[in-house]
């Protein structure tokens, strides 16, 4: 067994173990992958104040995340495909987050379906969606997910139009892999995951397939899926969204403190700080560098996470001390998954959970409301 002991030993463990056209499309950003590369280095360039002498012999990370303890302030966050990582991969990943005691996030774009999750797990997933044009499955797929439990509907509001990631293209990236020349002998070189993907039903978008009308095959759905990205939504329908579900409403993709303040004044649950983990607008900035002057902005009038960059529990840290609440996760567990299945997402929270417990320690507190601007190093 490889030794695991960080996030970066899961994703070398992924980048041998998953064919590369799905590797590549976890790990890749858009265009220059500038901003995929920002949101890690700022995190990285921020610098912690060392305390001593302070009692730190009991330290929690218990945190709440839309008023329900959380073993971390860190959720699963929404990511296309996750199935393709490895066999039932949704499920796996769910499992692991209910075991450790975080909230799993579904995306739409899931292999697994949600009534496949919901049956496979007790605690209830939350699920995401991007706002397509067919309003008709948006508003079954809401109905759907509140009939199994869903008490958390997560809206993705930064992806009107998919953006152009060039490993993607190279790849041929689809789900199932299509099967090229250059594809079948990739795949033959991971025979572990071929023979997980042998032993499961579960190949194509499970939340879609069978529950669109006319949308049955690979082909069907291929032309579906690529007309169903919404470039026209705007406020109005993000506020229908708000009208046609009944629990608690995340929007997901807040990168501008006026855009923060129009979904706060909404009435929206929470909002995530995220640029997409840099795969839509290649130059857009990190989100730790706009998330003091989002939390600045909004005030307390919703709850603020962060996504994008997060790689570590020091990140976690450094997330909460400038503004956030709670956190997403989807390139580590990511990682975990390809790397070693449930074990591995397992393995990366626990990595996490370390590195925070330890940073706590070393910056004086033993709580996470204490983690806030005063353990950062002012900028010099
Ligand atoms: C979809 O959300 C993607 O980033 O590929």
């Amino acid at each position: 067994m490889p030794i695991v002991t960080s996030v970066e030993d899961l994703r070398i463990l992924a980048r041998k173990r998953v064919p590369k056209m799905f590797y590549d499309y976890a790990d890749s950003g858009s265009w220059t992958e500038a901003t995929y590369r920002k949101n890690e280095s700022d995190l990285q360039a921020i610098e912690l104040r060392q305390r001593v002498a302070v009692d730190v012999g009991s330290r929690s990370t218990e945190a709440t995340m839309l008023g329900r303890k959380v073993a971390m302030p860190v959720a699963l966050a929404p990511t296309g495909l996750a199935g393709m990582q490895h066999a039932d991969g949704e499920i796996l990943a769910a499992r692991a987050a209910e075991e450790f005691g975080v909230p799993f996030i579904l995306s739409i774009a899931s292999i697994c379906s949600m009534e496949d999750v919901a049956a496979h797990t007790k605690a209830p997933f939350w699920q995401q969606i991007y706002l397509m044009r067919d309003r008709g499955f948006i508003r079954s797929l809401m109905g759907r997910a509140h009939a199994l439990g869903c008490p958390v509907l997560v809206l993705t509001v930064d992806l009107p139009i998919i953006g152009d990631r060039h490993k993607d293209a190279r790849n041929g990236l689809s789900a199932p892999p299509k099967l090229t020349a250059k594809n079948i002998l990739n795949m033959a070189m991971h025979p572990r995951w071929c023979m997980g993907m042998l032993g499961t039903r579960r190949h194509s978008l499970g939340n879609i397939v069978g529950h669109v009308n006319g949308v049955a095959s690979m082909e069907t759905l291929a032309e579906w899926s690529a007309k169903q990205f919404d470039p026209t939504f705007t406020w109005t329908d993000v506020q229908w969204v708000r009208d046609n579900w009944s629990g608690q409403l995340v929007i997901k993709g807040i990168l501008d403190s006026e855009d923060a303040l129009i979904a706060a004044n909404m009435g929206v649950d929470a909002i995530v700080v995220s640029n997409h983990g840099g795969r839509q607008l290649d130059g857009a900035s990190s989100t730790i560098r706009m998330l003091p002057l989002i939390a600045d902005a909004v005030k307390s009038k919703t709850e603020i996470w962060m996504d994008s960059g997060i790689r570590s529990g020091q990140d976690v840290v450094k997330a909460c001390a400038l503004g956030a609440t709670g956190t997403l996760i989807g390139r580590p567990f990511l990682y975990g998954l390809g790397a070693q299945g449930q074990a591995g997402v397992q393995r990366c929270l626990e990595i996490i959970q370390r590195e925070l417990q330890l940073t706590m320690a070393f910056t004086g507190c033993v709580d996470i409301s204490q983690l806030s601007e005063e353990i950062v190093m002012p900028k010099r």
